[in-house]
């Protein structure tokens, strides 16, 4: 008798997963969409709207999957994005995420609002690459401390996140009453509820704000939540070395521009200049070659993480890295491309099921 494989083969499958055994407070927290979730629908959907070109016969066994960011030569496209509270997901956490970005090459960009803050991260897993996501409190001394943190504990860049003035309006969080559990270790910001920090992150951040930040710090600042190319020349004026395109995965202002159809026009804008990085919505190694094609340098994954986490702690999200490098490897390898680095326009075929 034939015996089903009942393994997650899929992130896909791990969300299901994750459904079946997260309790309703970590699920609402983590699937939530602002207002009428239509951006988070479409961040998936966005990507399923470009079609492959794929070229044959280019003799491609082994494609290299290598992509250079902030001048450093990275494995592979992926990064862990910030999300905060992992310890309502797992009681592994962030150092569970981190073991898992250890195993696979993969840079973690650990959140402000993090259950473990930045030095503890850095003690428990020393060997993970690692950015710091930044909100910039009122108090600037906390952000100020949270730079120093980041600059003496290994981390090699700050990615100060823009989409997130004031808290967007997400129900599902809003009637579960979402908390984030246990206080950060030595963050300064951990056990109060994610609406709480409404009152601490600074809604009034300015550009001026953003020179003053990449002045202030020796590590190359990344803008994460641009979705116009004006925005993007405006990070660059700034100071900034990149930008994630992004819209915080559909939690912050519902009906924006998905990550992969706002990206084109950023990377045009600022490509030459910029390390351009999009999020949201990518679930799949297609997914990963049509934002290269499009002009990022690199990708972050968000929900998908955490799904793997709520399943099975530091294995899971693990496991959920190495699908989607799989994934990748096989993409590419059927594109006919050699080298991510290499992927462009030439890759991307207009869509006809897009235009029905
Ligand atoms: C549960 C959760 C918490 C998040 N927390 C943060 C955060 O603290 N800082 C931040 O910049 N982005 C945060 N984000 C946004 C992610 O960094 C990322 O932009 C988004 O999740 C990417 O979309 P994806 O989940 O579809 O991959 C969070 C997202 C989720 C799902």
């Amino acid at each position: 008798m034939v015996q089903a494989n009942s393994e997650p083969l899929s992130l896909a499958d791990y969300e299901r997963a994750a459904q079946a055994v997260l309790g309703e407070r970590a699920r609402s927290y983590i699937g939530g969409g602002a207002t009428d979730a239509i951006t988070l629908a479409d961040n998936q959907a966005a990507w399923s709207r470009l079609a492959l070109a794929p070229r044959v016969f280019t003799g491609v066994a082994e494609p290299d999957p290598s992509v250079t960011v902030l001048g450093s030569r990275l494995p592979h496209p992926l990064i862990i994005a910030p999300t905060a509270f992992a310890a309502l997901t797992h009681p592994d956490a962030e150092p569970g995420i981190a073991r898992a970005a250890a195993a696979t090459a993969t840079t973690i960009c650990l959140s402000t609002l993090a259950s473990t803050g930045p030095a503890a991260l850095a003690r428990a897993v020393p060997d993970c690459r690692r950015w710091f996501q930044l909100y910039v409190f009122s108090d600037r001394g906390v952000t100020g401390e949270l730079i120093a943190a980041a600059e003496a504990h290994g981390y090699d860049a700050l990615v100060l996140t823009a989409d997130r003035p004031v808290l967007g309006i997400r129900e599902a969080e809003l009637r579960h009453a979402v908390r984030g559990g246990e206080p950060a270790a030595d963050g300064a910001v951990g056990g109060a509820a994610p609406a709480d920090f409404s009152a601490r992150i600074d809604p009034g951040v300015t550009w001026a704000d953003v020179e003053r930040l990449a002045a202030q710090t020796r590590l190359p600042l990344i803008v994460k939540g641009i979705l116009t190319a004006s925005d993007a020349r405006r990070a660059l004026a700034s100071g900034a070395a990149g930008v994630v395109v992004s819209n915080h995965g559909g939690r912050q202002l519902d009906t924006t521009l998905s990550g992969a159809d706002a990206l084109p026009a950023v990377a045009d804008a600022v490509g030459d200049e910029l390390d351009v990085l999009v999020d949201g919505g990518i679930r799949r190694g297609t997914d990963v070659v049509k934002a290269l094609a499009l002009g990022a340098r690199a990708v972050m994954i968000g929900r998908p993480v955490l799904w793997g986490l709520g399943v099975a702690g530091s294995d899971g999200a693990r496991r959920v890295i190495e699908i989607l490098l799989a994934e990748l490897q096989n993409a590419l390898a059927l594109t006919g491309v050699a080298r991510a680095a290499e992927l462009d326009g030439s890759v991307l075929a207009p869509a006809p099921w897009a235009r029905r």
